[in-house]
């Protein structure tokens, strides 16, 4: 086969993959799109919490997530959401995970088994510096995944919403 049959046969191959790769990028981009803020907190058009970046400048969930996450959650999942070999790269994960199904896994946890390894994730459900974060948690790791926040601490942030300080004082003290 010629050299240049087989660069044709390449990217006939490879050209529909990185088409169809680059509309679900677009597609879900367009779901984790704001479309209404309430308190600080921005919600996409099925009405789930989402982040709002705009050059650089994150929402203030985005950046209590970041934090939280680096609190409670980066010893297995790795620094910026990346992954380690004891856990998933979450930054990937919230590709095929929604709001409830992330919900559920943190507040219960689960357990790896059959795989011949026992990797487990813990249950946050009574664990209120998580619970009371939870959102935070998935706004922050949905723009990860969505490409929207990169590595590392966010340099700017909006300003902490007097909503979302009640939210936390009653979460935390009830
Ligand atoms: C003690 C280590 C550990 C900690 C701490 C931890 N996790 Fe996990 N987590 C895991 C493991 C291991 C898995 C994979 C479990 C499995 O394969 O079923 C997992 C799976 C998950 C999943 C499902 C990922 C997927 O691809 O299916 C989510 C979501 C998740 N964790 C969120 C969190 C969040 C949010 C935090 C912080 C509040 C956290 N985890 C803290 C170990 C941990």
């Amino acid at each position: 086969m010629s050299v240049r049959i087989a660069i044709s046969v390449l990217a006939l191959g490879l050209l529909p993959l990185a088409s169809s790769n680059l509309a679900q990028a677009e597609d879900s981009a367009e779901k984790a799109k704001a479309v209404k803020e309430e308190g600080g907190k921005y919600f996409d058009a099925d009405g789930n919490p989402t982040f709002k970046i705009e050059n650089g400048n994150v929402d203030w969930y985005t950046f209590s997530g970041y934090r939280r996450y680096h609190s409670d959650c980066h010893v297995c999942h790795g620094q910026d959401g990346t992954g380690s070999s004891y856990a998933p790269a979450l930054a990937n994960s919230l590709k095929n995970i929604d709001y409830p199904t992330f919900l559920s896994i943190v507040a219960q946890g689960r357990k790896n088994v059959g795989s011949g390894k026992e990797n487990v994730m813990p249950a946050f459900g009574d664990n209120k510096n998580v619970y009371c974060y939870l959102d935070d948690l998935y706004v922050y790791l949905r723009a990860r995944a969505d490409g929207a926040a990169p590595r590392g601490r966010p340099p700017k942030h909006e300003d902490k919403a007097q909503a979302a300080k009640d939210a936390e004082a009653s979460c935390m003290g009830g």
